[in-house]
């Protein structure tokens, strides 16, 4: 005999997240219909592909069958909120949660990770935004397909309207200096300059807005870390031992501002070669396994030296759906923001307003 739905809930409420590692919240679930048809709604507090969801639809038609329960239809809805952030930094209107990619080191791939991962977040449905920390030397737009001269951002008062290309949001310094002009600007006005394309912009409802970091740990990183909310950072590094050690750098500047380290991405981990097939690893391999062990930060990929990716970075378009790499993006993605919906909710910001007088 079929369980009674209570029962049925009950098991389904004890089904552990095989992103987040938690239980499922009982109030996450929607049940209806009875045994013969049951129809159930996930709300999940991360975007997910219908590929990666398959794991979920089976821990869930199991625990159906296993009390006597047939499903009709497993599905899911986006509940994406606001997550912690540093102490003491106010919220950046229009954003909920933020999410830098860095690393202590130059040419590793911080901007394709960064924008790889927002095309893939856009692709599984959430509102997406890129803000280019890199005031020096702005690369988002290119990879993002835009040509800067042929943009003029629209501008009332101080606000800038975001740019949109590939399904996201997105703000450089490049929009608004757009003739190439080398930016000699002292620390100080490099600050003030990250910090107004981050809070006066126009961002548009983003669940997740992802800053691309220039190489180092200098002043754009301090202002990032003590003036812009950031709910997690993502650290990419390449196998080599160089490259391991100002990765470490940077690593400890997020950890002594209080910045959550959702993980490490290896980039540039071996290549295939596409005619023979052979793996070669160009840059060594598994430094970025071992670096993630050692800190105990979670490795989020590995991604192989890859012509195609190099080649979609140059011509700014996102890679297809269901290329390899596209996967590796996808899977890092959910890891990424399955781990801030472990992260305490910011109620903050719904008190903001709020101002106590006698
Ligand atoms: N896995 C990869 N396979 C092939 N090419 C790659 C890969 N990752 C990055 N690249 C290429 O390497 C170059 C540097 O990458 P990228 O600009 O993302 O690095 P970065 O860390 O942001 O650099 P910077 O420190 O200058 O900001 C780009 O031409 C990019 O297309
Ligand atoms: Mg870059």
């Amino acid at each position: 005999m079929p369980s009674s739905f209570d029962t049925v809930c009950e098991a389904l409420g004890a089904i552990i997240d095989p992103y987040t590692h938690q239980k499922f919240d009982k109030k996450s679930i929607t049940l209806q219909g009875d045994s013969a048809a049951a129809e159930l709604v996930l709300s999940l507090g991360y975007p997910i592909s219908d590929r990666l969801f398959e794991s979920h639809h089976v821990l869930i038609k199991g625990t159906l069958s296993e009390h006597g329960w047939e499903a009709k239809r497993i599905d899911r809805v986006n509940r994406i909120r606001s997550h912690s952030v540093q102490e003491g930094v106010k919220a950046l209107p229009g954003v909920k949660n933020v999410i830098a990619v860095g690393s202590g080191k130059g040419g590793v791939g911080k901007s394709t990770v960064a924008v790889n991962l927002a095309f893939a977040l856009a692709r599984m449905g959430a509102r997406v935004g890129v803000l280019d920390a890199d005031i020096y030397g702005p690369n988002v737009p290119a990879m993002l397909g835009v040509e800067p001269q042929e943009v003029s951002v629209a501008q009332e008062k101080d606000v800038f309207e975001p740019v949109l290309a590939q399904g996201c949001q997105s703000m450089s310094m490049a929009y608004l200096v757009p003739d190439g002009r080398p930016m000699v600007w002292r620390g100080p006005m490099v600050s003030g300059a990250l910090l107004q394309l981050a809070q006066q912009t126009r961002w548009d409802q983003c669940d997740y807005l992802i800053v691309d970091l220039p190489p180092g740990t200098g002043d754009i990183q301090l202002t990032l870390s003590k003036k812009i909310p950031v709910t997690t950072s993502v650290i990419v590094t390449t196998p080599q031992v160089v490259a391991l050690l100002d990765v470490q750098k940077g690593i400890g500047m997020f950890e002594k501002v209080g910045i959550p380290i959702a993980g490490l991405v290896e980039n540039m981990s071996g290549f295939t070669c596409p005619h023979c097939h052979e793996q070669s690893d160009i840059f060594s391999k598994s430094g970025g396994a071992a670096l993630a062990e050692a800190l105990s930060i979670p490795l989020l990929g590995s991604l192989p030296l890859s012509p195609k990716l190099r080649e979609a970075g140059d011509l700014g378009v996102p890679l297809a759906d269901q290329d390899e790499i596209s996967s590796i993006f996808e899977e890092m993605a959910v890891s990424v923001t399955s781990g801030i919906s472990t992260q305490d909710i910011d109620y903050s910001r719904h008190f903001s307003n709020v101002q106590v007088t006698d």
